[in-house]
């Protein structure tokens, strides 16, 4: 099938290229003259595993293709994916859907024949709504279908995420697009994904229900982490103990700093927003962010109490600043609080990522980038193991640190806390 990504970013890069590699001619469209440069010459905007490699190899045989002309690749193509982001709005928690719109306006100048117009940007319910009537404005409702088809890729796992989905959700209103539209996904409904068929304003809501229940099974798994650190007990057994009831499961119960990332702050703001607009009080969700938000106060409680109050001149190294593991990601992520907060207090801080230095410590007081663990560790009176990427999981401290009042304080649990113990230096993770 000949299909349209609008938007290259996360979403619709790692979408127009796993569709490209399953055999459709795919144009990935962006308004960003340098992006669609750089990635005719294979330079790719994001940090994903596997991704370069897709998109070199599809770029190649032709079936990928990168265009700045939003109206003539919306006219070549059968299928329209519209993947704009849908940030939150500035002074509000409901999602900004100034780009949704915009590009429906694009769209209804380029239908030149029937096409499918799907969005797969994580809207509010109603939006696709909107998007037909905007579009309705300008062509006749027989040459276009508006559907719902959200996506459940997680960063880092995106290219996985695809290929494999637990399900396909395809929200639409009419027969005919969802024919189409589960003949496209059927290699991966081949494969096991179970395809699901719902309205329109089903499937918008089941992606924002989604993010909420994974976001609140994280919270409610810190908040007994805190209640853990308190009792003497290790959260890691909870974790286990109640995840092997299978009504419960074991996914998504992992204690850690706190959710962050593009997707689990913005649109549990955004379905509390939109249910409170249709007169619903979602408590759960309220007290899920507020939950997650007072974490970083937890977590700055704790540093204090690990240094005896002592902060100021503590040298502290942070090995890992992103919001999960591969990932370049910055979005809300907890270092944003925790690293500021220990500069304000006087505390000397070097950190290492894999992916390099970050622009958002750059003006902080005593605040530098290290090149490498070993140079990031180098001299610490306390390593904060903030991130879980695989490169930190077998760190030998002993070989790095001589400072025998080393302390480590593991955000992510990767350590057990008695091999730690067994090199002599002091441990402390979340939730044990
Ligand atoms: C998420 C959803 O998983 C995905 O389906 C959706 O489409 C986009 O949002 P992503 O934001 O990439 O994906 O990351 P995810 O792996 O879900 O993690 C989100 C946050 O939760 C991270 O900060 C992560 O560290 C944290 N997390 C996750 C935990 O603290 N514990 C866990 O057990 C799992």
């Amino acid at each position: 099938m000949k299909l349209c990504m609008i938007g290259t970013g996360y979403v619709g890069l790692v979408s127009g290229v796993c569709f490209a590699d399953l055999g459709n001619d795919v144009i990935c469209v962006d308004k960003d003259n340098n992006k669609i440069n750089n990635l005719k010459k294979g330079i790719i905007p994001i940090y994903e595993p596997g991704l370069e490699e897709l998109v070199l190899k599809n770029y190649k045989n032709n079936r990928l293709n990168f265009s700045t002309n939003l109206k003539e690749s919306i006219k070549k193509s059968d299928i329209v994916f519209v993947c704009v982001g849908t940030p939150t709005r500035r002074n509000s928690n409901s999602a900004d859907l100034s780009q949704v719109y915009s590009v429906a306006k694009e769209i209804s100048k380029s239908i030149n024949k029937f096409k499918i117009i799907i969005n797969k940007s994580t809207v509010p319910v109603t939006t696709g709504d909107e998007v037909e009537k905007i579009i309705a404005k300008k062509v006749s409702r027989k040459y276009f279908s508006v559907v719902s088809n959200p996506e459940f890729l997680r960063e880092g796992e995106a290219i996985r995420d695809f290929i494999y989905p637990d399900r396909v959700v395809i929200g639409s209103n009419d027969v005919k697009s969802k024919k189409i539209l589960k003949n496209l996904y059927s290699p991966l409904i081949s494969k096991g994904a179970k395809f699901l068929s719902t309205n329109r304003r089903a499937a918008e809501l089941i992606k924002y229900a989604s993010n909420a229940f994974l976001a609140t099974k994280i919270t409610f798994i810190n908040e007994i982490a805190n209640l853990c650190e308190k009792t003497e007990i290790d959260v890691e057994d909870i974790s286990i103990g109640i995840g092997l009831d299978k009504r419960i499961g074991s996914r998504f119960l992992r204690a850690g700093p706190a959710y962050g990332g593009s997707c689990f702050p913005k649109d549990t703001k955004a379905i509390v927003s939109t249910a409170d607009k249709f007169k619903t009080n979602l408590s759960v969700i309220k007290s899920v962010i507020k939950s997650n938000q007072i974490r970083s106060d937890i977590l700055q409680k704790r540093v204090n109490l690990i240094l005896k109050n002592k902060v100021k001149n503590k040298k502290i190294s942070f090995l890992g600043v992103t919001f999960k593991a591969n990932t370049d990601d910055m979005r809300d992520s907890s270092s944003l609080k925790l690293i500021p907060y220990l500069s304000r207090r006087g505390a000397q801080i070097k950190y290492y990522d894999p992916t390099g230095f970050k622009k958002e410590f750059s003006k902080l007081k005593n605040v530098e980038f290290s090149q490498s663990i070993q140079d990031s560790i180098k001299g610490s009176d306390l390593i904060v193991i903030h991130t879980e990427w695989n490169d930190f999981k077998s760190i030998n401290f002993r070989k790095f640190s001589k400072n025998k009042k080393l302390i480590i304080y593991d955000m992510r649990n990767i350590f057990s806390p008695d091999k730690i113990k067994k090199m002599g230096f002091k441990y402390f993770g979340i939730g044990r």
